[in-house]
């Protein structure tokens, strides 16, 4: 489904550039020691060593390639309710101090990125909208619709493709039903 949005984004704007950020076989660098030890540096006002530094320049990329993005586009299973952890890992990474939010003690949290057009297209077994998730609750839209949010990304649209499993004639019918969604304009 997600491939379909892409090739339908390129009919309509045939110079489109994709930048894929395949997130199961990038590494993505470790959101740990000193990468995590520079995060808590800037909350506190404080310079970094030069291993933090370095830890932070990694993380600092990862955001410009997020923010050079017009629109983007977010392919996900649903894993335990939520998102799989490497999808969690590359939030982690991308929220960030002076980069994607700010924090300040009167005004709270604002959030630094641009609103640009997101599309989530989630694959789970379970059906939320027909019920038919044996009373697994979706933690995932919630979760996405909130940190994508934290950092300014308001303008989400989420594409379900549910349920993935079970007769295969479902099947085929949830994907058939999530392009016809593709199709309709959005409102
Ligand atoms: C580790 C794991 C956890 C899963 N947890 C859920 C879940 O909580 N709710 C759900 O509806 N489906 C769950 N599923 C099913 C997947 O969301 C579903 O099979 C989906 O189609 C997988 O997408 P993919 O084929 O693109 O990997 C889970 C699958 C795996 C492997």
């Amino acid at each position: 489904v997600a491939e379909a949005l892409v090739r339908r984004r390129r009919v309509a704007a045939p110079h489109l550039e994709v930048d894929h950020l395949p997130l199961w076989t990038e590494e993505l660098p470790p959101f740990d020691g000193p990468a995590l030890a520079a995060k808590y540096a800037r909350l506190a006002g404080r310079g970094l060593d030069p291993l933090q530094a370095e830890a932070w320049s990694a993380i600092e990329g990862l955001v410009r390639r997020l923010d050079a993005a017009d629109e983007v586009l977010l392919s996900t299973p649903m894993w335990n309710l939520s998102v799989p952890y490497r999808l969690k890992h590359y939030i982690d990474l991308i929220t960030q101090p002076g980069l994607t939010f700010r924090f300040e003690p009167e005004a709270g949290y604002t959030p630094l990125l641009r609103d640009r057009p997101v599309t989530i297209v989630v694959a789970s077994s379970g059906d939320f909208a027909t019920g038919q998730s044996y009373g697994r609750p979706d933690l995932l839209t919630p979760y996405l619709r909130a940190a994508l949010a934290f950092v300014g990304l308001r303008s989400v649209l989420f594409i379900s493709v549910a349920p993935t499993a079970g007769p295969p004639e479902a099947v085929d019918a949830a994907v058939a039903r999530s392009l016809a969604q593709l199709a309709e304009p959005v409102a």
